[in-house]
């Protein structure tokens, strides 16, 4: 192919640079120098599209900011074992002490194929009985349990639905999966948090994506259980709600809703006060990812302000036909909502511009 020279610029100052982006017409480029050599590959990295030039050098390869694959500098080959997965090469020349690019690359982009991950899939409601999943966010030593209210009343709830409503059911503690805190790819870039999660498409240890799969492709509804911690939810429970902004990201980024007709609903229990502001936050939350609720869509409990007594809390709650009455009803008007949403009124329309994302956001493609 014929060669278009372009000018970077002078030798002296590119060199002071291990690694930058430049941008030359329509082409970004991973400019590097390194143990006196220049190398020239694609910015634009295979995975979804990371800005390499932003990104470290580790050797002779070019690590993605992103998510951390590796392409060689000067060849444009990934890392050993992924050789084949390459972003195209560039030809440099050095006249005048001006370092020239030909903009025409020497070889080409190849994406090996990546199976997909598994949540990745169409989300299709399967026939069958309506599907409650409970999940509480207790944490406690689970080799040395302790009473929880709000789990005790979550299972109170999920056995009724299970039981007495016919409903399939499934039970998770939080406390039992071990997975990693969101580490912000979206403060990076809108693309960089991708569906599924980029922690779970790395990290196949990582145990969140029971919560995932529950949430996206199998529940109908939701029962959330949490402690009040200092007027505010469990610590777990905001360790899995950041992880949910990669299904909430999915509408940014590709106008898509991955939660429709689904139900959410809460049970809310603690020493102290604060159910409302809990309460206020998981119905903000659980909304703006697409759930809707039922008529009263948590309970709670609390001993108030003065009650430091918590063992009395304990022998209360276990003896709160109240309470457990209240559970099992939350789980029956949950349901109820579900029935009606997905028999009665099933949408098939695809939701456009959901919750607060009224505007498109405007990425510049590469
Ligand atoms: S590793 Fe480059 S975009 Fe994900």
């Amino acid at each position: 192919m014929e060669k278009n020279w372009a000018d970077l610029g002078s030798v002296d100052s590119l060199k002071s640079q291990p690694l930058q982006e430049i941008v030359v017409g329509k082409i970004t480029i991973a400019l590097s120098y390194y143990d006196g050599k220049f190398g020239a590959i694609s910015g634009v990295c295979n995975h979804v599209g990371g800005p390499l030039g932003k990104g470290k050098l580790d050797g002779d390869y070019i690590v993605c900011p992103w998510h951390n694959w590796k392409f060689h500098r000067t060849t444009g080959f990934g890392e050993p074992g992924f050789e084949e997965d390459r972003v195209p090469q560039f030809e440099l020349k050095i006249e005048n002490d001006h370092l020239f690019i030909n903009t025409n690359s020497i070889t080409n982009r190849n994406k090996l194929p990546h199976p997909p991950h598994s949540l990745g899939r169409d989300v299709i409601r399967e026939d069958g009985p309506i599907r409650v999943v409970g999940i509480s966010t207790t944490i406690m030593d689970s080799k040395n349990p302790r009473y929880s209210t709000s789990d005790k009343l979550l299972e109170i709830a999920i056995n009724h639905a299970k039981n007495e409503l016919g409903a399939q059911t499934m039970f998770i503690r939080l406390n039992d999966l071990k997975f990693r805190a969101c580490e912000g790819y979206y403060s990076k870039s809108a693309k960089a948090c991708t569906w599924p999660c980029s922690i779970t498409q790395m990290d196949e240890t990582d145990q969140l994506v029971q919560v995932y799969e529950a949430l996206v492709h199998w529940a109908d509804v939701i029962i959330v259980a949490t402690p009040i911690r200092w007027g505010a939810a469990s610590s777990l429970y905001y360790k899995m709600i950041e992880r949910f902004n990669c299904i909430q990201n999915q509408i940014t980024l590709n106008n898509k809703s991955l939660i429709q007709n689904k139900i959410a609903s809460f049970i809310i229990t603690g020493g102290q006060d604060n159910v409302q502001d809990v309460a206020g936050h998981m119905l903000g939350f659980f909304a703006e990812v697409g759930f809707v609720f039922p008529p009263f869509p948590f309970i709670a409990h609390t001993r108030g302000w003065d009650a430091e007594d918590m063992e009395n809390n304990i022998a209360y709650v276990e003896k709160s036909e109240g309470l457990k009455e209240g559970a099992k009803d939350l789980a029956r008007r949950s349901i109820e909502m579900a029935k009606i949403i997905l028999h009665e009124h099933v949408s098939e329309q695809k939701i456009v511009k959901a919750g607060r994302k009224a505007q498109p956001l405007k990425i510049s493609e590469d």
